[in-house]
């Protein structure tokens, strides 16, 4: 096995009780235990500098929609007591298992009846950990459902796929067409046959739109997502700034916020199902490439100005 290339221990700061062994595994397993120390670097950093932001503030739950791979990173970046992850990528059934077996990390799971839910607790860091791990459209997933009206942290970083309402028109293409739906939806005579039968959906004649079934995953600060963190937890909105210009320093204060600034995640770690090697990324999305980011954390409860959501 590697040495871990923990850069100079000493220069760790003191309060993010971070276990140095603990952070080498999970850097093992976000760069891979063959990475060059750059990228170790860059992992590490990423975490390090998450856990001096999170201190003294709450960061007991996640809910991260869309999640993919990246679950023990989030976990242990933030300290955090528990996880709720959603993705409805099927390959990504047993993942939480996979990675602290990869880790070398005992743990105890059980699972629904329909195998679409893994509960796993462990320990890590000295802590006692767990991730509920739920295999579904991330659109149907309510954290009421859950049994939880709040979490610390909301997590969403690049939830593409779920990044758009689903409708009564989807759904149906879905079902009938299978894999490659998203064609059909061009297609004329699947306009004429959707017209004509009875028993396709119809858009609202008032709207001239489909019934949205489930709302999108949406990555910015929304009333909806600003109401779902508690008072002294995070939003992590793909690791990026309230909105792409700069917001007056007056306006995040009315809205309880704070930028808190991160190292940004190595693009490498966040691998999808369409660019599944870390090369593919490096290729096909080099504007993901930042460094120096942000992390918005609540203040105060104020109830966020309809005026502001979604900037
Ligand atoms: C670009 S990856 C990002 C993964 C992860 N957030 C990260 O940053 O590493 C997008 C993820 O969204 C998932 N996804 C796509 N459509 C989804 C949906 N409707 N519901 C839940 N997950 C979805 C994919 O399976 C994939 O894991």
């Amino acid at each position: 096995m590697n040495e871990p290339l923990i850069r100079d221990l000493a220069l760790l700061p003191k309060e993010t009780s971070l276990n140095i062994a603990d952070l080498s595994k999970v850097v093992d397993l976000v760069a891979g235990k063959n990475a060059d120390g750059s990228k170790r670097d860059w992992v590490e950093d990423n975490i390090i500098s998450i856990r001096e932001k999170v201190k003294g503030s709450k960061h007991s739950t996640i809910y991260y929609p869309a999640s993919g791979r990246d679950l023990i990173r989030p976990l242990f970046a933030f300290d955090a007591d528990h996880l709720i992850a959603v993705d409805n990528d099927p390959q990504l059934s047993g993942e939480t298992e996979k990675q602290l077996k990869e880790m070398g990390i005992s743990f105890s799971s059980s699972h629904s009846e329909d195998l679409k839910t893994s509960d796993t607790t462990f320990e890590l860091g000295g802590k006692k950990r767990r991730i509920t791990q739920i295999c579904k459209d991330a659109r149907y997933v309510r954290l009421s459902d859950l049994g939880l009206e709040q979490v610390d942290i909301l997590h969403i970083y690049a939830p593409s796929g779920a990044d758009e309402d689903i409708t009564e028109e989807d759904l149906y293409l879905q079902e009938k067409y299978g894999r490659n739906w998203r064609f059909k939806n061009f297609d004329e005579a699947t306009r004429v046959e959707m017209k004509e039968n009875p028993y396709a959906p119809k858009v609202d004649p008032q709207t001239g739109k489909y019934k949205v079934l489930g709302p999108k995953v949406n990555k910015s600060l929304t009333q909806a997502n600003y109401q779902l963190v508690n008072e002294g937890g995070f939003f992590i909105f793909g690791e990026m700034e309230l909105s792409y210009y700069d917001l007056p320093r007056s306006l995040l204060d009315l809205m309880g916020l704070e930028n808190s600034k991160i190292t940004r995640r190595h693009p490498w770690t966040i691998l999808t199902t369409f660019h599944p090697k870390a090369e593919e990324i490096d290729t096909h999305a080099p504007s993901l490439r930042f460094s120096g980011v942000v992390l918005l954390k609540i203040q105060a409860s104020l109830v966020l100005n309809p005026a502001f959501a979604g900037i």
